[in-house]
């Protein structure tokens, strides 16, 4: 029997300098195996270049970073080939056999099994970033980076993305780093929420709410007031407190 092990996320004082700014400065982060983290922080905080880093996509900060060899990155844009139809955008880059059955599969599994052979442009922008998950999912990964894969999308999509993310991540467990503007979104999904400012972990949530989970429950109100006055947001409710 061969025992794979299942290795999770682990960075400790990642450096990452821009000219004369540090953008990141002393980052330690843990995800454990199968675990959903959000990553919250303000505009130029240092999230996308944080995720970068853990993609691999970027080998010019200094410290430790230890991620699972299979990971998979989901941007805001869905970046899919206009020239490819959308099955081969599925398996980009990838090689073996039964490529168009896998990339069926992955479609399938987001609800696009007919659209296998459209063109990326004929898609709505929210079964474009669908298309991006299936290509995430394919490659079976232990590490999924979401950099606001629903920050472009209207407000009713972005609700259903997010069940499917939950459904998906609930289905195969892979550990996801989730970088988000969107409170409430971090807490439908996450596990804990982590609060990225000067440069470094700032702030930590533990989400233990059970799921499905529901904005009404007292507990989610609760915390996302916390949220909210962490990245120094007044709400309309903490506003009129102030009067
Ligand atoms: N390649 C680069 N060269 C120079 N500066 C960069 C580079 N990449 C990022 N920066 C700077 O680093 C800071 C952090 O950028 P980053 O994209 O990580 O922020 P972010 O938290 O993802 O912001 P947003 O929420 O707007 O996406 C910004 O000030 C940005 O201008
Ligand atoms: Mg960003």
């Amino acid at each position: 029997m061969t025992i794979v092990e299942q290795r999770g996320v682990h960075v400790r004082g990642l450096r990452r300098v821009f000219g004369e700014r540090a953008v990141l400065d002393g980052v330690d982060l843990d995800i454990a195996p199968g675990e959903f983290v959000a990553l919250l922080g303000a505009s130029g905080s240092g999230k996308s270049t944080l995720l970068r880093a853990l993609a691999g996509l970027d080998g010019e900060g200094s410290g430790e970073i230890d991620v699972p060899g299979k990971h998979a990155v989901v941007y805001q844009e869905h970046r899919l080939l206009p020239w490819s139809r959308v099955w081969d955008n599925v398996v980009l880059g990838l090689r073996g056999r039964d490529l168009r059955k896998r990339a069926e599969a992955a479609l399938a599994e987001v609800g696009l099994a007919t659209h296998a052979d459209a063109w990326p442009l004929t898609l709505s922008g929210g079964e474009s970033q669908r298309v991006a998950l299936a290509r995430a999912l394919v490659r079976t990964p232990d590490l999924l980076l979401l950099d606001e894969p629903f920050g472009a999308l209207d407000a009713l999509t972005r609700l259903n993305a997010q069940a499917l993310v939950a459904d998906l991540w609930a289905e195969h467990r892979p550990a996801v780093l989730l970088v988000t503007h969107d409170v409430e979104e971090a807490l439908l999904l996450a596990d804990r929420a982590l609060l990225l400012a000067d440069g470094r972990i700032a702030r930590e949530y533990t989400v233990d709410l059970p799921r499905p989970r529901s904005m009404d429950d007292p507990r989610f109100i609760a915390l996302r007031r916390d949220l909210l006055d962490g990245l120094g947001v007044r709400t309309v409710a903490t506003a009129k407190e102030a009067l």
